[in-house]
């Protein structure tokens, strides 16, 4: 057996703070004891039915009982949870909160401008919502249509999620950041009939012409009959068109304070959530409505202990799945209160998070490893607000490195907050290798142990053989489905089998490389496939470089995935230019924005790099060459016997020097 290696930081072992248990002005702790998680998690794995009937039926109001748990299988991709149930998902999150406790605050709003946030109790937000599902419902949103969403962190992009939702219509949240072709990509597959936006936003004080961008992508987009404007700046600028446009703030207050929820059954659709895989155009990951939010309920409870008395601050974007997870679903499930953060982690300086953490007493704090990083290079001197109230600090998106594990630790959690490094994706719905905060000793680097129902296996790449026991490094993969898992692509359930199922038959998998080692512990080790994570955002190589190509001066185009220190990881692009282009300074200029105005912003290649490419003599690109040439480990190319021109070699280690 191979051993799985560690080193030294990695071997430590950190306990739960006692302060969880010995503090009676904590609340108490969701899960207690290590025996606790190890014999729910052992009875999730051995009778899911009971397990997630049970949980079901206590966290979930259902209009309509359901008669059967589980039915169908991974490996027929048709598995469904709860089936015949029925349910009102706006309900869930919010009528039954709005009603038991209709003072307590729902959204804490931290505005860009400091100060300028405000508090939105249960009651109000239902009374928002409700209007705003009334405004859609005129524009003719009915159930099972889909709305697009792109719009900032303000209270109004929960507000329109919620409102689709209550409508039994589907969302489909595009971060942002995502150029106006990207956006018509999303809302033309998705086939939406209303596309809700902001005139500006705000972000660390810089203006984006939000409304600009929705108009370049309108007119591309056939099915789309409204276009629903949010005023976020005091004097707008926007230009409406006619018959097209309307302005949230004219028709939204004209409906009633309260409307029925549309109850749809237990497997309906929740929302559509694009993301980028290793192959083809990003896929709309199809999320439905129990069995998400059973997931979202239940990792918040006990990975986070979160309770409805707490203030969970999560800094990531609605426009991804940890924003639709644990900014939106999962505390409101809980009749928690949850941070809308709309600035960056150093606006107006490098003190926000925490000022943002006082403020407001959040008791838990969930980001990526990108802004831990940064913070950490700023220095601990910006550190200093009083950030007592916090008891978990989570990180997702990326690995994150034993030194900023450790710096979140000791230097945030002044070490008596628990850190919880947290793997899941997109499709998974919520956190499928996590610890539980109040009981799970954490090693730093490792994402520590299975979350329950998670029936997780490391699979033999070569032989896609499931490698059992401890010390075992393969593939991560899960064999059995959980509630939360995705269910379909949109309108592309082969892409769902081809990309999920038939990789490994008989396992969901998962993408990424992982060991076990020998307690148990999970340990990420990163993308098998050519997808790449840039500050916690996943984007394919083969998007990046079908952008490059669209320029008249590109031949080919490889793109790689390189370490970052910041980022995690950064672009960088080798191009073959066409006969007749020569490199300019003029050009690099051009292909950069080719890729900003393509997919966004936050996809441009750090680097540019031409040369010709390492191509197989079936026209493969090797791309493990262009990784180990940049890693300046030319020595360990391994076999390159494939290669149609073994020569190329020498041009890339040239080009790559060249260009450093
Ligand atoms: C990919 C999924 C999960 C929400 C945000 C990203 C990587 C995610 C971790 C972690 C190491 C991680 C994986 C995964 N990833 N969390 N804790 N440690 N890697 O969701 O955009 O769907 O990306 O992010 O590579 O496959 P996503």
């Amino acid at each position: 057996m191979t051993k799985v290696t560690t080193t030294a930081v990695e071997q430590m072992i950190i306990q739960p703070p006692s302060r969880f248990y010995e503090d009676s002005s904590l609340p108490k702790p969701n899960i207690s004891s290590l025996d606790e998680y190890k014999a729910m998690y052992e009875q999730s794995i051995k009778n899911p039915n009971k397990f997630w009937g049970d949980m079901a039926r206590e966290v979930i109001d259902w209009d309509r009982d359901f008669s059967t748990v589980l039915q169908g299988s991974l490996q027929a991709a048709d598995f469904a949870w709860f089936a015949d149930g029925m349910l009102s998902p706006c309900y869930n999150v919010l009528d039954r909160h709005a009603i038991a406790r209709p003072d307590a605050t729902a959204i804490i709003y931290e505005a860009d401008e400091p100060n300028q946030g405000r508090h939105i109790t249960y009651r109000q937000l239902l009374a928002d919502v409700c209007q705003c599902a009334g405004a859609l419902a005129s524009l003719g949103v009915g159930k099972g249509d889909r709305v697009a969403i792109y719009m900032p962190m303000i209270p109004a992009v929960v507000v329109a999620m919620l409102a689709t939702i209550r409508l039994g219509a589907v969302h489909t949240v595009v971060f942002a950041g995502f150029s106006a072709e990207s956006l018509a990509d999303r809302v033309n597959d998705a086939g939406c009939k209303v596309v809700i936006t902001s005139d500006v936003s705000y972000r660390g004080s810089k203006v984006i012409p939000l409304k600009n961008i929705v108009d370049k992508a309108v007119p591309n987009c056939p099915s789309v009959t409204n276009v629903l404007v949010f005023q976020r700046s005091a004097a707008p600028t926007a230009s409406m068109v006619d018959g097209r446009d309307i302005w949230w703030q004219d028709i939204v207050p004209k409906f009633p304070r309260y409307i029925p929820n549309v109850s749809v059954s237990a497997e309906h659709p929740l929302f559509l959530l694009y993301t980028s895989g290793s192959t083809g155009k990003p896929k709309g990951v199809v999320h439905t409505t129990a069995g998400y939010l059973l997931g979202a309920h239940a990792t918040c409870k006990y990975v986070f202990d979160l309770h409805p008395t707490d203030r969970m601050g999560c800094a990531g974007d609605v426009g991804w799945i940890t924003g639709h997870t644990y900014i939106v679903y999962g505390p409101l499930m809980m009749g928690a209160a949850t941070l809308v953060f709309e600035s960056t982690p150093a606006y107006p300086d490098f003190t926000r998070y925490w000022s943002t953490v006082e403020r407001h007493k959040l008791t838990q704090w969930y980001v990526a490893p990108t802004a831990i990083r940064l913070l950490q290079r700023a220095g601990e001197s910006f550190v200093k607000h009083d950030t007592s109230s916090l008891r978990v600090l989570g990180s997702v998106g990326e690995p994150i490195a034993p030194e900023n594990f450790m710096w979140y630790h000791d230097v945030v959690g002044k070490k008596s907050c628990a850190v919880a490094d947290t793997y899941w994706q997109t499709e998974t719905g919520s956190h499928i290798v996590a610890p539980i905060s109040t009981v799970t000793p954490t090693k730093p680097g490792s994402a520590t142990l299975p979350f329950f129902g998670i029936d997780l296996a490391i699979v033999d790449p070569l032989t896609g053989k499931e490698l059992e026991g401890n010390d075992v490094e393969g593939v991560l993969a899960v064999k059995q489905p959980w509630p939360s898992a995705a269910r379909t692509v949109w309108r592309g359930h082969d892409r769902y089998i081809d990309t999920y199922l038939k990789p490994y038959p008989g396992f969901y998998f998962t993408g990424d490389g992982a060991a076990r080692d020998s307690d148990g512990y999970i340990w990420i080790r990163g993308r098998v496939d050519d997808v790449v994570n840039i500050s916690g955002h996943r984007l394919s190589t083969s998007e990046i470089e079908a952008a490059l190509m669209t320029h008249a001066a590109v031949a080919e185009a490889a793109v790689v995935g390189v370490p970052d220190e910041l980022t995690g990881q950064a672009v960088n692009a080798f191009i073959l230019l066409k006969d007749g282009f020569e490199v300019n300074a003029e050009l690099e200029k051009e292909l950069i924005l080719t890729v900003r105005t393509q997919i966004g912003p936050f996809a441009s290649p750090k680097k540019l790099i031409f040369s010709d490419l390492p191509k197989t003599r079936s026209g493969k690109i090797m791309r493990r060459i262009l990784r180990k040439v940049l890693a300046g480990e030319e020595d360990q190319l391994g076999d390159v016997s494939t290669l149609a021109d073994p020569k190329v070699v020498h041009d890339i280690i040239h080009a790559v020097h060249r260009a450093h």
